[in-house]
């Protein structure tokens, strides 16, 4: 069983492409809801409640977790596997969503100008910056934090003329650069993705981070043996939400035509 844990809701817009790309296995989705969002807090503070959400989803039976937020995969997950694991669970893993995102902008040589958008968190956390530098070190890269989207989104006002031209404030710095790629390192964020393409025209590559993970996860499995999850007989997902169950359950179907079929509300 594969546990998947975010802030909140936007996770599902990776749980989405896990079904697809790997639609063998049952997963435990955890979105922490009544604490979201995660991006304008701190790092002492994310760590806590990711560290909280590993406890959950090991003791439910997951053999691995992945940590679909940005936010906390650039704030927690580096002391969650170098520090927590080996302590209180020697042999088992935790992945994030940086890892896949930064090998995809690495490979093709040809890129030179890289643009992220993220929460606060993760822009201020310089994660993906690092990690692109280490893979490439000539990369140029050109950051912006976009705290408005995730309220925005989380509205519904998606197709607002509003959020358009926030949204183009927000892409005119690195659209300026002129960077040739752009990563779209927050879980809400892909539910924009065809008004970022529009903004970012087609000389910039918008990348489908979803997509992208799924892909990384996949490859992971592959190459791990020791980490094999037990595939399925039959694909179930079971839902759990730290706040409304009732509220999750119409913001999965509204934003990503998800039906949540069982869901529990639980406290962590
Ligand atoms: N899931 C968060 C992320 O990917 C976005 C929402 C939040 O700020 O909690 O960074």
């Amino acid at each position: 069983m594969i546990g998947i844990f975010d802030s909140g809701l936007g996770g599902l817009t990776v749980l989405k492409n896990f079904l697809k790309a790997l639609p063998d296995y049952n997963y435990i989705y955890l979105g922490d809801s009544a604490r979201a969002p995660y991006g304008g807090r701190s790092q002492d503070t994310i760590y806590c409640y990711t560290k909280e959400a590993v406890d959950f989803l090991f003791a439910r039976g997951c053999e691995l977790i992945i940590i679909a937020c940005n936010s906390a995969s650039s704030q927690a997950l580096r002391k969650i596997q170098q520090e927590y694991l080996p302590q209180k669970y020697p042999g088992k893993n935790v992945l994030g969503v940086i890892r896949p995102l930064v090998e995809k902008v690495a490979e093709d040589k040809n890129i030179k100008r890289v643009g992220i958008i993220g929460t606060r968190a993760t822009i201020e956390s310089n994660a993906y910056k690092t990690e692109l530098k280490k893979l490439n070190p000539d990369l140029e890269i050109f950051q912006k934090s976009a705290p408005l989207l995730v309220p925005l989104i989380e509205e519904g006002w998606n197709r607002r003329p509003e959020t358009k031209s926030i949204l183009k404030k927000y892409l005119r710095p690195l659209k300026s650069k002129q960077i040739e790629i752009l990563i779209l390192a927050c879980t809400h964020y892909p539910i924009l993705f065809k008004e970022i393409k529009k903004i970012m025209t087609k000389r910039c590559r918008v990348l489908d981070s979803g997509e992208i993970i799924a892909r990384g996860l996949k490859n992971y499995l592959a190459r791990h043996p020791e980490y094999r999850v037990s595939p399925a007989q039959n694909t179930c997902v079971n839902f759990f939400t730290t706040d409304d169950a009732e509220r999750f359950r119409v913001m999965a179907k509204k934003f990503l035509n998800i039906d949540v079929e069982k869901i529990t509300k639980v406290c962590l």
